[in-house]
Order: structure tokens, then sequence, then C-alpha cells
């Protein structure tokens, strides 16, 4: 393998570019750790995935504030992680359970303290989430190499194309159908991941597309290995929670009607979580919730500590002009 330039740094790795040893003309990327070369990406115009990456010296996990979630997500706790972290406490031989994951922002932020496997449970019920951490966990390579397709075609007639084969599951392949639900959140309005009543995916097009970052998904894919990923409700994760085990507990939120699902979360299934929450703190686990700042919801959890921490709201598209919204970080003594 030849390397033509040195790059540059990406989050303390250094790049370089190389030519690609089936493609005469193809540039890939690779990355070196320390002393050895170690992790090679694509090569750019053939999206050649034969042997992308070379794993002898597997990349150093990442310091806790550089790693962000792979996709975004109504809710994504991205922007309150330094107001939960200081909750989070994991002795040695606990485990880390996010039974509401969506795009587990606080797991990710969490590394490497979650990065041997059982040291993490995410759960969800949204199944096409589920299936896409699964798929980019167990079958990266692949994932790129469909990803990277569909973002150089896209348009907004493709997005459409794309949306419809999504819903019509033209293609069974784990892999494409990974690579289209991120692209579908890159590409979407605001990031954002709705359904109608039939439980189909109706985001419109956004008007940019976010471009997916190899590296990144690889580092995602890798700390996935920590995790045991269940597509279950957060009953059935929680199941098997001991002693000592850390649960963040983030659901959709009390008085806001998002399209996680079908199914909603009404006020009943609200009680049903804090009484669950309540079982798992007798049991002498960690518990933490996030959920709206409404007089129901310091109702059902009175007899815990309340801290009201704001967010952007996200109802007006212009950014600059949405207003904060209170909301609570719930935890226990
Ligand atoms: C507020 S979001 C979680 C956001 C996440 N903490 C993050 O950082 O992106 C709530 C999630 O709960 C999931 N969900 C809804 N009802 C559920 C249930 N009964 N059990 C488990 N997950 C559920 C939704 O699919 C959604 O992904």
């Amino acid at each position: 393998m030849r390397i033509l330039t040195n790059t540059g740094k990406y989050r303390g790795y250094r790049y370089f570019k190389y030519r690609h040893p089936h493609h005469p003309i193809g540039v890939g990327w690779i990355v070196r750790s320390n002393t050895r070369y170690s992790v090679l990406v694509m090569c750019r115009p053939c999206l050649h995935v034969g042997r992308p990456f070379i794993l002898d010296n597997p990349l150093p996990l990442v310091q806790r504030s550089d790693m962000r979630p792979i996709l975004k997500w109504v809710g994504g706790k991205q922007r309150l992680v330094s107001r939960l972290l200081p909750h989070v406490r994991l002795p040695p031989g606990a485990t880390y359970y996010e039974p509401f994951a969506g795009a587990a922002a606080l797991f990710f932020h969490l590394q490497p303290e979650c990065s041997a496997p059982g040291d993490a449970v995410l759960g969800d019920t949204n199944h096409h989430l589920m299936c896409m951490y699964w798929a980019v966990r167990n079958s990266l390579v692949q994932v790129i190499a469909n990803l990277k397709r569909l973002e150089t075609q896209h348009s907004v007639e493709h997005y459409h194309e794309v949306r419809r084969d999504w819903n019509t599951w033209a293609t069974q392949d784990e892999t494409l159908r990974a690579a289209q639900f991120l692209y579908l959140n890159a590409a979407c309005f605001n990031g954002m991941y709705r359904v109608n009543r039939d439980g189909d995916f109706n985001v419109p097009v956004g008007t940019k597309i976010r471009l997916s970052d190899p590296l990144h998904l690889y580092q995602a894919s890798q700390l996935l290995k920590g995790a045991d990923l269940k597509h279950s409700d957060y009953v059935t994760t929680t199941r098997n929670c001991e002693s000592g085990d850390f649960i963040y507990f983030d659901p959709p939120y009390h008085g806001t009607a998002i399209g996680y699902n079908s199914d909603g979360f009404s006020d009943a299934d609200q009680q049903t979580l804090a009484h669950r929450a309540n079982i798992l703190r007798n049991r002498g686990c960690r518990v933490m919730l996030s959920n709206s700042d409404t007089p129901f919801i310091r109702d059902l959890y009175s007899d815990w500590n309340l801290e009201m921490v704001t967010r952007p709201g996200t109802m007006n598209s212009n950014t600059t002009k949405r207003q904060r919204v209170p909301e609570l970080i719930i935890t226990h003594k």
C-alpha cells in the first residue's frame, strides 16, 4: 500500500490518503494509532469494500466527551449529557441500562466505561432502530458501503424513492435497511424519526444532508460491541437488573405527542414507569429518569430528587428562535 499524503488529524488520530490496491485512481483513508496503521476506510470512487478495515490494532476507545450518537433523535440527550453525567455511578461489575435507547447519547458519552461485553444493555421498542444498531455492530462494512452509495445519489427524488422502499420493505437485506435508516435520518427534515398510524416513516426531506463519517461509525460499532442490544419494552429490558446496576430511563415525555411508534406513551404508561422505577430503586439499583417538568410528573416522583434543567425547544424551525423548555432530571439518594 502506498501512502500518498498526510492529511491531518481527526479527534487525535492522523489521517493519510493512500492508493487503493485494486483501483489505480482510488483514494481511501487510513488512520494511524500509535505506531501502527489500524483502520482503513473505503476507496471513494469505486466504494470498494473488499478489505476496508485492517484490525490488527483496533483504535483505542474515544474519550467521553468526544463521542456523539450516530443519528439525530427527537428527545436525544446530546445537549444534556453534561447535566446527566454527574449522576451516573458505575461501580466495578455494575451494568449500565438504557431501556429507552433512542440515539443513546448518554451511553456513547459514557465510554470507555461500558466498552467490554456485558457492560451495558440498550433497549427500545423501535424495531428498526435496534436492527440498525445490530447491523452497525455486526456488519459495519456493508452498512457503510450501502450508506455511501445512498449518499452519493442524494436528491429530493432519491430521498422519496428510498423512503418508499423503506416503508414497503423493498429489501430484506438488514445492512441495506440499516443504511436506509441512517440515510433517511441524515437527509430528512430536522433529523426526526416519526411514523404515521400505519407505522410508515413520513418525515419530509430536509434542506441539507448530514454526510456520514465512516470513522465515527467504526468507533460506534466498536463501542456497541460492549452492549447487549434488545428490541423490547423497558420492563423486559430491566428484568434482570441487579443491585448496584445503573438504569437511565428516558421515556417519551409527558404531555408530548411524538410518533416514535404508532402506540404512543399515555399517562397510565407514565404511572407504570414510575412504579417500575420504584421497584428497581428498592432492589438496590441506581435509577435516573428524564421527563417533562409538569405537575403530573412532579407528583409521580414527589419522593425523588428533582432537578430542573432547560433544553432548546424543537417546535420552531428557526433554531435561533427556539425557546428553552424546562425538564426534570429525577434521581434518588
Ligand atoms: C426520549 S427518546 C430516548 C432518547 C435517548 N435517550 C437519546 O439520547 O436519544 C424515547 C425512546 O423510547 C422509545 N420507547 C417508546 N416506548 C417505549 C417502551 N414502552 N419501551 C421501550 N422503549 C420505548 C422510543 O422508541 C424512543 O426511542
